[in-house]
């Protein structure tokens, strides 16, 4: 496993695997690997010849100081985590060497999509997410790139990035990656006391409860229900809405398909999960 720190060796490399045509994989992270991460880094390694995996917490997508701060950074835990792996290259930048002064960049226009659910909530964090994924994109130049469900509107958004910028990447969605409880892997769960992961729980419960009751009563006494089982368990939501999976605007009848989306408050820790729910009528 070789581990980059620079622009010009991932640039290097690049050139080299160009010339040996070898498929690249991609899966970018912000480091305090996890399971779910490790799942899709295994799929990326059996479906390409090398995979690059990128580790930067990324200051631009933080639109709260604290929750920059607070984010776990564990470098070298992630890459012992990965040792052993075969025809893997990480790619751990600075601030500096992931944004150089004089690289361009032009924002692309998120449209309604950056406007719902995470965008109304973390103002800016999406125009981050953008911006780091287009220069890694745009550096790496992989064949194929993996990302979690769990950041569902994240990965319309990079389907999105992908078309605008023409990068032609396949682009793969990977299941939730889930504890046996039924928490969705989060690097954001480090952060949390055995009290707060117990009540954590309530989340996946209360999407389990949105699922197993599609179609079958009125999606809005399904909603509330939802959100009481949140709630009592002391969590404060930021939104939890039943959404049409590719607009991701709300909706108020049942139809075949829909994803139930939340975002919560536990302890200090803002967690989010999401689930499809499939019509059982
Ligand atoms: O999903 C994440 O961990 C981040 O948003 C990503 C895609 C690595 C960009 O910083």
């Amino acid at each position: 496993m070789q581990t980059f720190v620079t622009r010009q060796e991932i640039i290097e490399w690049r050139q080299q695997m160009r010339g040996d045509q070898k498929q690249i994989g991609f899966v970018p992270t912000m480091g305090a690997l996890h399971q779910g991460h490790l799942a899709l880094i295994k799929r990326a390694c059996s479906e390409n010849a090398e995979v690059v995996v990128s580790i930067f917490v990324n200051p631009k997508q933080f639109n709260q100081s604290a929750d920059l701060q607070a984010y776990p950074r564990m470098l070298e835990a992630d890459l012992a985590l990965l040792n052993g792996l075969e025809n893997l290259v990480i790619f751990a930048p600075d601030e500096e060497e992931m944004y150089p002064k004089d690289l361009p960049f032009s924002p692309m226009p998120l449209g309604r999509i950056g406007e719902l659910l995470e965008g109304a909530h973390r103002p800016g964090h999406f125009e981050g997410v953008v911006h780091v994924v287009h220069h890694l994109f745009a550096l790496i130049q992989p064949q194929k790139a993996y990302f979690g469900q769990k950041d569902f509107q994240q990965l319309a958004i990079i389907r999105l990035l992908n078309t605008y910028y023409g990068f032609g990447i396949d682009i793969i969605g990977c299941e939730t990656v889930r504890d046996a409880d039924g928490l969705a892997m989060s690097s954001r769960n480090l952060r949390l006391n055995a009290q707060e992961r117990q009540n954590a729980l309530a989340i996946s419960r209360a999407l389990h409860y949105v699922s197993n009751n599609t179609g079958k009563y009125p999606l809005d006494k399904v909603k509330q229900e939802a959100r009481s089982i949140i709630e009592q368990a002391g969590l404060a939501i930021e939104y939890l809405e039943i959404v049409d999976p590719l607009t991701l605007e709300n909706r108020s009848q049942w139809q075949q398909e829909q994803v139930c989306c939340v975002a919560a408050i536990c302890g200090e820790v803002r967690l989010i999960d999401n689930m499809l729910c499939e019509s059982v009528l």
